[in-house]
């Protein structure tokens, strides 16, 4: 019997220098994919999978994070005043139930170990999900219902992948690729940020993991490794000579939202796939490439 994953991590310390000036006093986190902020479709991917408890690991100037997923007594009462139901309806649906949200601060930028491991005490001992809110993955179902299903066949780790082109594994954490296992497969080894020539495969991490609570007594002595910075990947691998992990090379497709021309490449594919604005959006856009790419 594999114990049920109930309580999901998202680490939204990061500065967001790559969209300055529009990260100076809003989160990167808060910018929006259509309407919705890139976290809070983070939480819906999680929420989907039957994710219960959601814990943010925020760091200064992320208050409105907070605010977010808070009620808005005085929005939600002029709402309904002005009748204003279907508005007032996304604003329910999306709220955490009471006590079902948890925010503790990273005091200082060490890493991704380190962001997770700020969370120990709120996970408990437990098996978690862990998601990157700048990788947006655009799936049905979504990347951890996916990930849910190997787990719950294999228990054990899970780790979403995907293929990059060779010269781009440099920028990623990459495992290396053993026997299948169902839909997934067994991971033989992980590195963060390896050269070319170090790499094991073209299978990069995804930014979805699921985690045994083992993960943190590893992360409690781990030294800092690929870019200063105490890694995730490094912990994860000293783990793997005692657990199962296992890969999942998910369907869907993947926008790296920390980055500008995946952001804005996630609004145009969320635009087009939206019922509510996809006709007028497409004729947009059309007239756009027209006038400006001669398309
Ligand atoms: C982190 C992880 C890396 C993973 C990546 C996905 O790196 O350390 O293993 O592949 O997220 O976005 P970062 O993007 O924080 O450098």
């Amino acid at each position: 019997m594999t114990r049920k994953i109930k309580k999901a991590v998202f680490p939204v310390a990061g500065l967001g220098t790559r969209f300055l000036p529009a990260t100076k006093a809003v989160p990167k986190e808060m910018l929006t994919i259509v309407d919705r902020p890139v976290i809070q479709l983070a939480v819906d991917e999680a929420r989907e999978a039957g994710i219960e408890h959601l814990i943010f690991v925020t760091g200064r100037n992320k208050g409105v994070i907070e605010d977010h997923f808070d009620k808005q007594y005085e929005l939600e009462d002029t709402l309904r005043r002005r009748n204003k139901m279907a508005e007032l309806a996304v604003l329910e649906a999306d709220l955490p139930g009471a006590g079902q949200a948890s925010f503790t601060r990273q005091q200082e930028p060490l890493g991704l170990g380190h962001a997770v491991w700020c969370a120990r005490e709120l996970v408990g001992n437990e098996p978690f999900a862990l998601l990157l809110p700048d990788m947006f993955i655009h799936a049905s179902p979504g990347c951890l219902s996916q990930m849910m299903n190997v787990y719950n066949a294999y228990g054990g780790n899970v780790i979403a992948v995907e293929e990059v082109p060779e010269d781009q594994v440099y920028k990623y954490g990459v495992v290396g690729r053993g026997e299948t296992a169902g839909a997934g497969f067994h991971v033989t080894s992980m590195v963060e940020k390896p050269k070319v020539e170090d790499a094991p495969s073209n299978l990069i991490i995804s930014g979805r993991y699921i985690l045994q609570p083992e993960i943190f007594d590893l992360l409690d002595k781990q030294t800092a490794g690929a870019g200063g910075e105490i890694q995730l990947t490094d912990s994860m691998l000293s783990l793997l000579g005692q657990q199962d992990f296992f890969g999942l090379k998910f369907e869907g497709t993947t926008y790296d939202c920390g980055d500008k021309v995946g952001f804005l490449s996630a609004n145009v594919a969320l635009g087009l796939s939206r019922d509510d604005i996809s006709p007028k959006f497409r004729a947009a856009l059309k007239a756009i490439l027209d006038e400006k790419c001669g398309l």
